[in-house]
């Protein structure tokens, strides 16, 4: 269930904690992606920890906190790791700093992940901007009591990813040359990585990448009226498409050598819009 007096507790406390700093973009980075921006350019960082009662990331290579930045004039909120489903929260848990983000005054939500490769013709290391996305294999966030001052009873999901943010984000990786892969995201539950047998499936779906993550925020992103970009980078091939087992620190680390390239689409990203 939506808890509006909860969302606004923590957005509250926040806000004493950032004076006068109100963000226009929110930006989740997903595992390995923790440094797009300089130190230099961060106002100020509050930690899950600090905020009473608010759910915490427990995952290696997710730092667990809110940095406020400012970059080339754009006000920003960076969620320096995220809340998975995984970890035992419940799905209203983990959208819950997306609409505390919200609150806080964000128009813009770009979201970042790690996911495998479903698409035979991934590699590790490509990056793939998100058009579509398949949350069926979770339950959604929305399940119980509507709050209408959040948004309505039965979002519709036609463009969850905005057409014209992903047209930007093509002419960016055009300039830039950087190799934008384009595809449809689907959200496992996690922590187990896929058999090869749920791998074959999802691509019998139309998935071109699997992740534990993401999709959940960009649907309540959807919901709260935001505008809406993602970018997953393939860490791995699936399951099943590689001969090696999967493991996190290949995850994270693969994820971190594309560090620049997604810097580079995210910054130029916020210049444009
Ligand atoms: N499956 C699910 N999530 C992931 C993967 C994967 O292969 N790689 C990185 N995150």
């Amino acid at each position: 269930m939506m808890n509006m007096d909860l969302y606004q507790k923590y957005a509250e406390y926040i806000k004493e904690n950032i004076g006068d700093f109100i963000p226009a973009v929110g930006i989740v980075g997903g595992s390995g992606l923790g440094n797009l921006f300089d130190e230099a350019d961060i106002k100020a960082c509050i930690e899950y920890r600090d905020i009473p009662d608010f759910p915490q990331s427990t995952v290696e290579g997710h730092n667990g906190c809110f940095l406020f930045l400012e970059y080339k004039g754009r006000n920003i909120v960076f969620m320096q790791g995220r809340i998975h489903y995984y970890e035992g929260y419940t799905m209203q848990q983990v959208v819950t700093p997306v609409i505390v983000m919200k609150l806080l005054g964000i128009q813009i939500l770009i979201l970042t992940n790690a996911s495998g490769g479903v698409n035979p013709t991934f590699e590790a290391g490509d990056i793939m901007m998100i058009t579509d996305h398949i949350s069926s294999f979770v339950p959604s966030a929305l399940m119980g009591e509507n709050d209408e001052r959040l948004g309505e009873r039965f979002p519709d999901m036609t463009e969850i990813y905005s057409k014209a943010f992903r047209k930007t984000l093509c002419r960016i990786a055009a300039e830039n040359h950087i190799d934008l892969k384009k595809g449809v995201y689907v959200q496992a539950s996690g922590p187990n990585y896929e058999t090869p047998a749920e791998v074959r499936m999802f691509q019998v779906l139309g998935a071109d990448a699997v992740g534990m993550s993401t999709a959940c925020e960009a649907m309540v992103g959807k919901y709260l009226g935001l505008s809406v970009c993602g970018l997953s980078i393939v860490t791995n091939k699936a399951c099943g498409l590689c001969d090696t087992p999967l493991s996190h620190t290949e995850v994270q680390k693969t994820a971190e050598t594309t560090t620049a390239k997604v810097a580079c689409l995210i910054k130029n990203f916020i210049e444009t819009v």
